[in-house]
């Protein structure tokens, strides 16, 4: 199949109203915690992404009924928590390590075999991270040297622990709370920083017993989840690209509204403000249980920064967007402590610092992040090595390069933001599909 390239041009001032679409993690968690409720549970808001759709295929797979009733929209059938039946061929999650690593924490479980499998990246993404608390729960998965396919045997009986993780990271934990449903007794996870609690939230909406608080959840197993409504915010994450853009483009003015603003999702909005950024918070207010609020956004000058490393989990997916920011900032930007990003989508490092390293930017690697001097971008030629994110933010790149950046390998970016290449081109950037 040919390779889908984009070219970014130089832009001027980007203006409008932005509506991104849904939150990848909690569409990801909405058909899960739905599939296994009892009764019908209605998604509103969902991210209409290939990684969310993965999801939803393996659940429909695994025999759950999920009904497509409109954009974004759909009613989960659910099964109870030991309705679901094993499937005969591998399932599939795509490019999606949320996806995977938190099926195998609700499939360890289940009476019955299963297999995850991936596309290349995600083939390629270390699994022993959960698959070896797992195995301390009495779950017994077979991973290929640490890597996918995972092969998930059923019929044990697991049992809850208490897991400090040695990594941030919420997939894991939300992998070990999905296996302590199964699981006797009392499953605890503790994290050396906080990460985002959308599971633990979403558990007590759908009934489950849970506490949790920063960095700390804990759960016992056997009781049952009955089904409810979820409207899915707008993704931070996708926002986060117009946030930049608008930051670094001279004349922007861009709204976005009701954008998820959980806590453990919006250090970037931190660190820009922090570079000088002029963002704001309009017509805060809660829905389904999670923050929202309207984000204005204008041009402001930036500057460089040492980012405060205990914002790093908190803006895990926005480094690459990031990292433009600080290519055109005035003086240097200090990133330490995210070494997290070697083992994304691809490595984020290194993939970023050789993409603006060849459009004329100024950057050193470090093993856990990288030093910046900003300055102006000439233009030219970057591989996104099939990462969304990475495509994404050298597509604001473009806007402020002199000539232009062809960008490799975009196709992906439907994995996260179906739609982007439109939404921005409506607001000013000058983005398109090469020949
Ligand atoms: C996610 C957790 C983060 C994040 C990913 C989504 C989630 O990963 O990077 O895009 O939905 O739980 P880690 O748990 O690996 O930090």
């Amino acid at each position: 199949m040919k390779q889908l390239d984009w070219i970014s041009r130089p832009g001027h001032g980007l203006h409008g109203v932005v509506r991104v679409p849904g939150d990848k993690s909690v569409s990801h968690r909405a058909m899960m915690l739905g599939a296994l409720a009892n009764g019908r549970s209605h998604v509103r808001g969902f991210l209409e992404g290939e990684d969310t759709r993965a999801t939803a295929a393996v659940l429909q797979q695994l025999g759950v009924r999920i009904e497509t009733v409109g954009d974004g929209e759909r009613i989960v059938h659910g099964v109870g928590l030991h309705g679901l039946r094993g499937a005969d061929t591998p399932l599939d999650c795509g490019n999606a390590g949320t996806g995977m690593r938190l099926l195998a924490g609700l499939l360890a479980g289940q009476s019955f075999d299963s297999v995850l499998v991936g596309d290349e990246s995600l083939s390629k993404r270390p699994m022993r991270r959960v698959t070896e608390p797992l195995a301390a729960m009495g779950a017994s998965i077979d991973t290929q040297d640490g890597l996918p396919p995972l092969q998930v045997h059923g019929g044990k009986n697991l049992r809850g622990i208490r897991y400090t993780l040695p990594v941030a990271s919420a997939q894991v934990k939300s992998a070990l709370l999905l296996a302590g449903l199964y699981a006797e007794g009392e499953t605890e996870v503790i994290e050396p920083h906080p990460t985002r609690d959308y599971t633990e939230r979403m558990l007590a909406a759908f009934g489950w017993p849970i506490a949790f608080e920063p960095g700390r959840a804990r759960l016992s197993g056997r009781h049952e989840m009955k089904a409810t409504d979820i409207d899915v915010p707008a993704d931070f994450s996708s926002a986060a690209f117009f946030l930049v853009a608008a930051s670094v483009v001279p004349g922007s003015e861009l709204r976005l509204p009701a954008v998820g603003l959980n806590p453990r999702r919006t250090g970037l909005l931190h660190a820009l403000r922090l570079m000088g950024a002029d963002i704001r918070v309009e017509n805060e207010r809660e829905s389904g249980g999670e923050p929202v609020g309207d984000l204005i956004v204008c041009h402001a000058p930036l500057h460089g920064i040492e980012l405060p490393v205990e914002w790093v989990p908190d803006m895990i997916d926005e480094f690459p967007a990031l990292f433009v920011a600080a290519s055109v900032a005035s003086g240097r930007t200090v990133v330490r402590g995210a070494a997290e990003l070697r083992v994304k989508e691809s490595d984020r490092i290194a993939t970023m610092a050789a993409g603006l390293r060849a459009i004329g930017a100024r950057i050193e690697e470090t093993p856990d992040g990288a030093m910046i001097d900003g300055g102006s971008l000439a233009g030219g030629t970057v591989e996104s090595h099939g990462d969304h994110r990475i495509a994404m933010s050298f597509a604001i790149a473009g806007l402020l390069s002199r000539d232009g950046i062809r960008i490799g390998d975009c196709a992906n970016v439907a994995t996260s933001f179906p739609g982007f290449v439109e939404l921005a081109s409506a607001c000013g950037f000058q983005l398109g599909i090469a020949d």
